[in-house]
């Protein structure tokens, strides 16, 4: 496989994460990072070992030795980053929630397929190998038909209403950037729900900072979600199925281990372990792709990210959150 340069955008916590990942895979060099000022930039730099610092997005976006982006700015600026990184001809992953709304996302997934540039929602937890065993149990049938998916993710975040949690101009609410993890995995196993009931608390900012969901599909099955940036919860999620039931332990973004309980048969446990952060299994996933020529990644199509998005729009009407220029 060819070594990738990658030019990474955004210095701050997930960047840094994603950085380490990175650093654990031969075929990736991470060629350049921009940022909005040069001191940050070169901080950023010097910490990872990259040879080149912009004190600009932009700079990232014109440097024809640059392969591929990826987008680890606040959700309200994933819209325009990705757009001009696309318009600049370059492939790209970007941080999950994909943009604030539906309308941003296919805007850009029509822009990407236009230009023929690789496009993907940095969904990690689908690339962990966990994620293809439980979709291989699924599919063999093993909790039969599935009736019902159990998830949350909730942090406490000690923080003020400035932070990108609450900033209603960051685009932020524990719907988007927490809730996106127990929809998108409903998502993968149940598909787009039919009924969407939600409930939430709001924050002094107008954005949620806990919201419970209640999903219904056209097989009869039910998911039952939770987010919140009020407290700390188990982070887990149970599949159950007429056959048994699967439970996901540790937290639903990097699990500890699955467990299968299937009636009359002695529980079954599965590790799962992990190299490094576990945030390499994307960044791996997206050159495989661009190795091949491909433009979408088949376990996170573009397609679903469009629903996933619908159905955040929805549960934000039902809500009552909007964020400027909506
Ligand atoms: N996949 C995951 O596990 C995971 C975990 C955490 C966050 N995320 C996602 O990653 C994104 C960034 O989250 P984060 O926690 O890394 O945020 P963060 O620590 O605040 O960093 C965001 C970075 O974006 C840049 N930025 C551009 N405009 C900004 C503005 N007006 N205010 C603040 N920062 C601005 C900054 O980099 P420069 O100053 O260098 O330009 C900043 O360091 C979010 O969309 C979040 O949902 C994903």
């Amino acid at each position: 496989m060819k070594k990738y340069n990658w030019g990474i955008i955004g210095t701050g916590g997930i960047s840094n994460l994603f950085a380490q990942g990175l650093t654990t895979l031969k075929n990736a060099n991470i060629y350049t990072v921009g940022s909005r000022n040069q001191t940050t930039a070169d901080i950023f730099a010097e910490k990872w070992h990259i040879a080149h610092a912009y004190d600009s997005y932009e700079a990232v976006f014109a440097d024809p030795d640059v392969d591929v982006v990826y987008i680890g700015t606040p959700h309200i600026f994933h819209f325009q980053n990705v757009r001009d990184a696309l318009k600049g001809g370059k492939n790209v992953l970007c941080e999950k929630p994909f943009t604030i709304n539906a309308v941003e996302a296919r805007e850009l997934v029509a822009l990407a397929r236009s230009r023929n540039l690789f496009l993907m929602d940095a969904m990690w937890n689908r690339f962990q190998p966990w994620f293809q065993v439980v979709s291989a149990l699924l599919k063999e049938g093993r909790l039969g038909d599935l009736l019902h998916f159990k998830a949350d993710l909730s942090f406490r975040f000690d923080v003020g209403p400035e932070h990108r949690i609450y900033n209603r101009n960051l685009g932020g609410g524990s719907l988007l950037d927490l809730g996106v993890y127990p929809i998108a995995l409903a998502s993968a196993f149940l598909g787009k729900p039919i009924e969407i009931q939600s409930m939430a608390h709001l924050y002094d900012t107008g954005v949620d900072d806990q919201v419970a969901m209640l999903f219904g599909y056209p097989s009869g099955a039910i998911a039952e979600l939770g987010c919140s940036s009020r407290y700390l919860s188990k982070n887990n999620a149970t599949l159950h199925g007429s056959k048994g039931f699967l439970e996901i332990h540790g937290m639903i973004i990097r699990p500890e281990k699955i467990t299968i309980h299937e009636q009359g048969q002695e529980m079954i446990e599965m590790k799962t372990p992990y190299t490094s952060n576990a945030y390499q299994y994307e960044a791996q996933a997206v050159m495989e792709m661009l190795e091949i020529g491909g433009i979408e990644h088949p376990l996170m199509p573009l397609e679903e990210t469009i629903e996933i998005m619908e159905t955040m729009d929805q549960i934000r009407r039902n809500i009552k959150v909007s964020y400027p220029g909506e």
